[in-house]
């Protein structure tokens, strides 16, 4: 492929929305061509499908929560990530397999293997060059949501989080190119820690 994938991942409200800006105005500074995108969602189709999986107080049973999430990453991947790598393209998105990792399997329990399949599936096996994954302590993820809109899996409670917490850190040393960021940092301490990753792995010079 001729272009580079970038995933960001982590818990709900770690920031990872900021970085992702971030990181498309330094890329596009440095004359990239550059496409942001998210999971659930990134296209029409996927995000007709966040709405259903994301809306509070919906009836959504684990396993369709599952096929929901592998529905919109099929749909997206096809329709979007894979042409723009293929037209040589940084694509950056919020969240891949490992969100469904994290969320459906440590979260909810669904059998890990399974998951992997499906991820396998939906992707195409397309896998990314780099995983960046934006963990806080609990304390910072409370007084972040104070202010912040809920949605039906932000909901969850400590108890969720602490599981997805160590799924995410398993899932790190399980995946190639994937690496741990302390998201208790400043936003200029986080978007430096980035950027040298970014080095490292030769996505920049
Ligand atoms: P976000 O776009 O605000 O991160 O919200 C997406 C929510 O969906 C978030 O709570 C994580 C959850 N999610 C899963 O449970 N499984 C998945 O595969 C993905 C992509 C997201």
């Amino acid at each position: 492929m001729k272009g580079k994938f970038i995933v960001l991942e982590g818990p709900d409200r770690c920031g990872k929305s900021t970085q992702a800006k971030l990181l498309v105005n330094h890329l596009t500074s440095l004359g990239k061509d550059v496409i942001l995108t998210r999971e659930p969602g990134g296209t029409p189709t996927a995000e007709q499908i966040r709405k259903i999986v994301l809306q509070p107080g919906l009836d959504v049973r684990p396993m369709a929560e599952l096929f929901l999430y592998e529905a919109s990453r099929a749909q997206h991947t096809q329709e979007k990530i894979l042409p723009a790598l293929e037209a040589g393209k940084i694509v950056i998105c919020e969240r891949y397999t490992m969100s469904t990792a994290a969320y459906q399997g440590y979260g909810r329990g669904i059998d890990l293997d399974m998951i992997d399949t499906l991820n396998r599936i939906a992707t195409l096996e397309t896998k990314p060059d780099l995983t960046l994954v934006f963990l806080m302590s609990d304390k910072y993820f409370v007084k972040r949501g104070e202010y912040l809109f809920s949605d039906r899996l932000e909901q969850e409670d400590a108890a969720f989080r602490q599981k997805m917490r160590k799924g995410y850190l398993d899932l790190i040393n399980q995946t190639p190119h994937a690496y741990l960021i302390n998201a208790d940092q400043t936003i200029e301490d986080i978007q430096h820690r980035v950027l040298e990753l970014l080095k490292e792995t030769h996505i920049t010079d």
